[in-house]
């Protein structure tokens, strides 16, 4: 008799989730035993023991993310995709969201401050001279500078003239840096997305220390709160849906009445109880393990079973039907789909017959 497959949590520094998410799985079901996943010897193309891993930790350890590759591969599902999570990045995030109708600040990205390790001014040939002032001129003042490629708010800057702006940006080194609007906001929010269904709006208030953040109220009341929190899920399925994200948080900061999103690249975002807070903590801890279970029902073995963005979907397709189905001969490099269509000779006979009778119509 096969083991069962199992369903596992990888993470880092956090204590107080990843404990919690099993508890809740084992609680809820024994189909698939959860547990913290337990890693020994890695090796090209051969599967894991689990169905299902909930990934918290591989942007800071790079061989988790080549561990995880390695388990979609060969048929975990792994959330968050660990190909999208290698490839994702706010200003792609931000310039997506500007196609699918969602508000974002006025967005520039500028090139890191110093070259990069082993290149030199020839490197760069294709780079023209910034122009700062328009640049300043288009973004105004304030303005946020921050990684475009960050978290945890590392080297995020608030600047409010070009004297603090070049200031700041002389402390980035060889980080890749969004220039973008301040957005002035009267209500601010976090929101979990689970399994692109389930959102969970939070106020949140990032000027109060961080143990305090969560212990927000909305302001915006009666019919306009109503409808602020219908189009901020709108918002938060559109993002989660175009990006691919199983597990995700977007920030809003409302001005005017218009929710625009500042932050959803979080593909492991902060679920720490003492953070979130408890009701928050459950809401979590619950739907992820809904969304874990789920997965694992459906995971088909040895397959891919990741969930792709829509931008990725939309992509692969285009690329499909641009091969017209009649150009499909056994040409050197085919794959494996193509081939057994053009081998099934009964079914091409039958093709060449057909064709006259509709000619004949
Ligand atoms: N354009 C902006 N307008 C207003 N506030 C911003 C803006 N960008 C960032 N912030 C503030 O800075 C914080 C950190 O920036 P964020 O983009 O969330 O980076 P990180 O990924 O490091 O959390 C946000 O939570 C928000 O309070
Ligand atoms: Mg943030």
């Amino acid at each position: 008799m096969s083991k069962k497959p199992k369903i596992g949590i990888l993470f880092g520094q956090e204590n107080t989730f990843p404990q919690a998410f099993v508890d809740r799985v084992n609680e809820k079901q024994s189909a698939f035993p959860a547990e913290f996943v337990s890693i020994e010897q890695v090796e090209q193309s051969v599967p894991t023991d689990y169905a299902v891993i909930i990934d918290r930790i591989s942007q800071d350890v790079p061989f988790y993310k080549a561990f995880l590759k390695n388990a979609a591969l060969t048929g975990t599902a792994v959330v968050n995709n660990p190909f999208w999570w290698s490839a994702d990045e706010k200003f792609f995030n931000n310039a997506l969201a500007v196609q699918l109708g969602v508000p974002v600040p006025k967005t520039i990205l500028l090139p890191s401050k110093e070259r990069p390790d082993d290149t030199n001014h020839n490197s760069f040939r294709n780079l023209k001279h910034m122009n700062w002032e328009g640049i300043f001129q288009h973004i105004g003042f304030p303005a946020f500078m921050k990684p475009h490629a960050g978290g945890g708010w590392k080297s995020v800057y608030k600047v409010d003239n070009p004297e603090q702006m070049f200031k700041a940006y002389d402390e980035t080194g060889q980080l890749v840096m969004l220039y973008q609007e301040a957005i002035d906001f009267t209500d601010y929010f976090r929101c979990y997305c689970i399994g692109g269904k389930d959102v969970r709006i939070m106020p949140y208030e990032p000027r109060n220390p961080h143990h305090l953040r969560y212990a927000a109220q909305m302001q915006t009341t009666g019919d306009a709160g109503k409808k602020l929190l219908a189009t901020m899920t709108d918002y938060v399925l559109k993002l989660n849906h175009g990006l691919g994200y199983d597990f995700n948080t977007v920030e809003f900061a409302v001005r005017d009445g218009i929710p625009i999103a500042i932050d959803f690249c979080n593909p492991a975002p902060d679920a720490d109880v003492h953070s979130v807070g408890q009701a928050n903590f459950d809401w979590v801890v619950e739907a992820v393990a809904n969304m874990a279970i789920e997965r694992a029902k459906k995971v088909q073995k040895g397959k891919d079973n990741l969930t792709w963005g829509t931008f990725v979907r939309g992509s692969v397709m285009s690329q499909d039907s641009a091969t017209p189905a009649k150009d499909a001969k056994p040409t050197k490099g085919a794959t494996t789909e193509e081939a057994p269509k053009v081998e099934k000779a009964p079914k091409a006979e039958k093709a060449k017959e057909d064709k006259p009778k509709k000619a004949k119509k």
